[in-house]
């Protein structure tokens, strides 16, 4: 059960220099299309593949209610970016005191004290260390901090140094997972020093010395909230709980004045519970929900609800009479690195029937929501959903529905992408937004009662988690054509934190500790702890020598991974450090 943060989540104040007055349209971006960067699954599309598709849903051409075409030809233009004179980030920046993301949020952490006075709290809470963050680059700024948390668990210190030799008469309740001998299957002579023993504990539950950690960076999800409120703000984020549910991010996106998306009874429960938000700042975002979670969200005032089918509305008509139902509609996500409108959302086409249901079983419907598939910055996919929602929106309204609400859902990238090594071409989070926030201003425009709103997930949860994990074990082997491969062994793995590159099609992007920049590149398989082949995390690649004792860490690692992490085999990632890359103290 999370802890109760004492506190009401008060109202935003006014933002410290938004960009809401740029119109991107006018300000050409050399930023405009994404990269493949190795390790962020949203740079793995392609987003000029998508703006030469046609943006009609799965091919299908509407045939009841005309899609929404704009009058204006500034979005057009703005799908048109060429290579241009500031990117984006500049453009954001431009005339004000902020330089940088961290600067505004500092500033707008000023402007805002009630918001300070609860991050401080939760900062507070979890004793989180401040680490000066010298550049936005994020790899130096991990391996400082790591560097420093390494061999500290528990800030315990270690107790002995134990040599192959010794490490069999040790009585250290963990010794037995140390070998006896220093073979190890390893076909090379060398003997390798086991490092420092595990520190002693009263439990095995303890992390140890080398065991896999943490480090969540509770600052980051400041910045990016922020950010989020510079680029959109007159957009509320619900937090997308599935994307990463732990109790400080939570807490964090709480205290910052956010509100959830949740997917299910254990999640509303969660935040309900935990006093992070009041129901009516929760939507329940799952088109296709169980009986028994509908009957609690009923229970606990959760009415705001996402259907795309006859059988939800039907479900919501039995079970949640005081539903407030958003359509959720199918978008043109193949750019998306996960697709989801082969699963969820209505087509266009079959829009205006669901609503006609809906008016005969007599349920509520207050608005749109769409999801353009997590990973994509397509803006030609965001074009066509909002268009769509407006044209929903006027069927709707002639029905007599009140139509209040517009949901853009997630998609947003968690950290800026790598340029494209060819190209030198990216899509930033602000460009996207710099698409989005003129066309909602145009068809939603301000003072038409309509409530904007967003559930990002990875947008928040990526940046501020690293894992770090020493290399305990390895061996070398010859493949049949005479090549080398080093394996090596870790403690986090595909059923831990890495299911991602399983779920989320992540391609981690592994860093050492203390890279030797004398360490010549070898053929490297890095393994996870369990005892499946399918557990590894990095397959025949070159990568810098390792060995024993060595450390490994992944930056930018909180989307889609400890959310859905399995104990398989007994493995599980205990230690977590918490840290704060903001001076917010000094505010
Ligand atoms: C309904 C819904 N909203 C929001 C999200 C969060 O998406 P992202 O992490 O890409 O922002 C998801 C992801 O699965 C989702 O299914």
């Amino acid at each position: 059960m999370p802890t109760q943060l004492a506190h009401a989540v008060a109202p935003q104040a006014q933002d410290v220099t938004p960009v809401s007055s740029l119109d991107p349209s006018e300000m050409p971006c050399k930023s405009a299309f994404p990269a493949a960067a190795s390790n962020s699954p949203s740079n793995t599309n392609s987003n000029q593949a998508s703006l030469k598709r046609d943006n009609n849903h799965d091919g299908v051409v509407p045939t009841k209610v005309p899609h929404y075409e704009s009058q204006s030809s500034s979005q057009a233009a703005a799908l048109d970016v060429t290579a241009g004179l500031m990117t984006a980030q500049e453009e954001a920046f431009a005339g004000s005191k902020a330089k940088t993301d961290m600067d505004y949020a500092i500033q707008w952490l000023k402007s805002n004290p009630e918001t300070h006075a609860r991050v401080l709290a939760v900062l507070k809470k979890y004793d989180a260390k401040f680490y000066q963050r010298a550049s936005s680059s994020n790899v130096p700024f991990w391996r400082e901090v790591l560097s420093d948390l390494v061999g500290k668990a528990g800030h315990k210190t270690a107790t002995a140094t134990l040599s192959p030799a010794t490490a069999s008469a040790a009585s250290h309740p963990d010794d037995h997972l140390l070998p006896a001998s220093a073979t190890l299957n390893d076909t090379t002579t060398t003997t390798t020093p086991i490092p420092a023993n595990p520190s002693s504990t009263s439990s095995d539950e303890e992390p140890c010395d080398d065991d896999s950690f943490f480090v969540i960076d509770l600052a980051r999800v400041i910045v990016q909230y922020a950010k989020f409120k510079r680029n959109f703000p007159r957009l509320q984020p619900h937090y997308a709980v599935k994307c990463n549910d732990s109790i400080p991010i939570v807490a964090m996106i709480s205290a910052l004045g956010g509100s959830f998306d949740c997917a299910s009874k254990g999640e509303f429960n969660m935040i309900l519970d935990g006093g992070y938000q009041t129901a009516e700042h929760i939507i329940y975002a799952h088109p296709c929900k169980m009986a028994n979670n509908i009957v609690a969200a009923n229970r606990r005032g959760v009415y705001l609800t996402t259907f795309d089918n006859e059988d939800e509305l039907e479900k919501l008509h039995r079970l949640m009479p005081k539903a407030q139902a958003v359509l959720r509609i199918a978008t043109d996500d193949r750019a998306a690195v996960c697709e989801f409108s082969t699963k969820f959302g209505c087509p266009f086409v079959e829009t205006t029937r669901l609503l006609e249901r809906a008016k005969e079983l007599g349920v509520s419907i207050v608005g749109v929501s769409f999801h353009v598939g997590s990973g994509n910055s397509s803006f030609a996919a965001y074009d066509r959903a909002i268009r769509d929602a407006r044209s929903i929106f006027d069927t709707a309204t002639a029905m007599g529905f009140e139509m209040t609400l517009v949901d853009i859902g997630g998609g947003f990238p968690g950290s800026d992408p790598e340029p494209d090594p060819v190209t030198g071409q990216r899509t930033l989070f602000e460009d996207t937004a710099g698409f989005i926030r003129p066309l909602l201003d145009e068809l939603f425009p301000e003072g038409s009662g309509v409530r904007l709103i967003a559930e990002p997930g990875r947008y928040f949860a990526e940046s501020p988690y690293a894992i770090c994990m020493q290399i305990h074990s390895k061996r070398k082997m010859m493949k049949r054509d005479g090549t080398e491969e080093h394996q090596f062994y870790t403690s986090d793995g595909k059923y831990q934190a890495f299911n991602c590159m399983i779920y989320d099609h992540a391609n981690p992007n592994v860093q050492v500790l203390k890279p030797d920049p004398e360490a010549k590149t070898r053929n490297t398989t890095i393994f996870g702890p369990t005892c499946d082949g399918i557990d590894w995390i990095m397959k025949q690649q070159p990568f810098p020598a390792l060995d024993i004792g060595d450390w490994i860490f992944v930056p930018d690692f909180g989307a889609y991974t400890v959310a859905a992490g399995s104990k398989f085999n007994g493995f599980v990632t205990r230690r977590i450090e918490y840290i704060s890359s903001l001076d917010v103290f000094d505010a």
